[in-house]
């Protein structure tokens, strides 16, 4: 119930699949609307400290996510994709992996540039290791922009593919992404 089989996704894998998800799409929008905001909004302050909680707690999850990969690997590919079908969806998944990575990554590089170290919800810190190279919040914000944006264009893409397996193939791929078993 809990790992996956070789045909099956299991509950821990179906439930980070959608909670990182979710969580992709919301930073996106959160971080989005609140580049805009005026000194004097209310959110000045309150929107990018979200932001940044938000975003360290999607490391920790990828994180676990990729542990639970080692001890209980994907199922197996349905036998009725096709041999190149496989190796998009598998170049897929690593951009998506590695989409990620980048922009956490980016994104603690803009926010501990000054040394101060990232409160996450007050419940934990992460410290800065202060400026590691010249401009640095200057050239991880912009890398940290583009990637957002290729990302969300990539995570659509994929997402768009599981609806065409669903509704024009009428296979068993989005399900399976739901925990059902075949
Ligand atoms: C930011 C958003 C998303 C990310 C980062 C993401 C990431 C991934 C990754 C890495 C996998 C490979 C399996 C694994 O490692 O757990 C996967 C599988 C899958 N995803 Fe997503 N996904 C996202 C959004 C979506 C959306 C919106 C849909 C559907 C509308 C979707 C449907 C699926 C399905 C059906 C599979 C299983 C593919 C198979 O078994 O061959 N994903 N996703």
């Amino acid at each position: 119930m809990l790992k996956n089989s070789l045909t099956h996704y299991g509950l821990v894998s179906v439930l980070l699949h959608w909670l990182i998800a979710l969580v992709v799409f919301g930073l996106f929008a959160l971080g989005f609307w609140m580049v805009d905001l005026s000194y004097y909004s209310e959110w000045y302050r309150t929107a990018p400290y979200w932001h940044k909680s938000i975003g360290i707690l999607l490391a920790l999850a990828m994180i676990l996510r990729l542990c639970w990969r080692v001890v209980s690997p994907p199922p197996k590919p349905l036998v009725t994709h096709k041999h190149w079908e496989r190796r998009v969806s598998a170049a897929m998944h690593l951009c998506l992996y590695f989409g990620i990575a980048v922009l956490v990554i980016r994104g603690y590089l803009i926010s501990t540039e000054d040394g101060r170290a990232i409160a996450v919800f007050n419940w934990f810190e992460v410290p800065s290791f202060g400026a590691l190279f010249v401009d640095q919040a200057d050239i991880a914000g912009l890398v940290h922009e583009y990637m957002a944006y290729s990302l969300i264009l990539l995570a659509t893409l994929h997402g768009l593919a599981a609806l065409k397996h669903h509704f024009i193939d009428k296979d068993h791929t989005l399900k399976r992404m739901f925990g059902k078993k075949p």
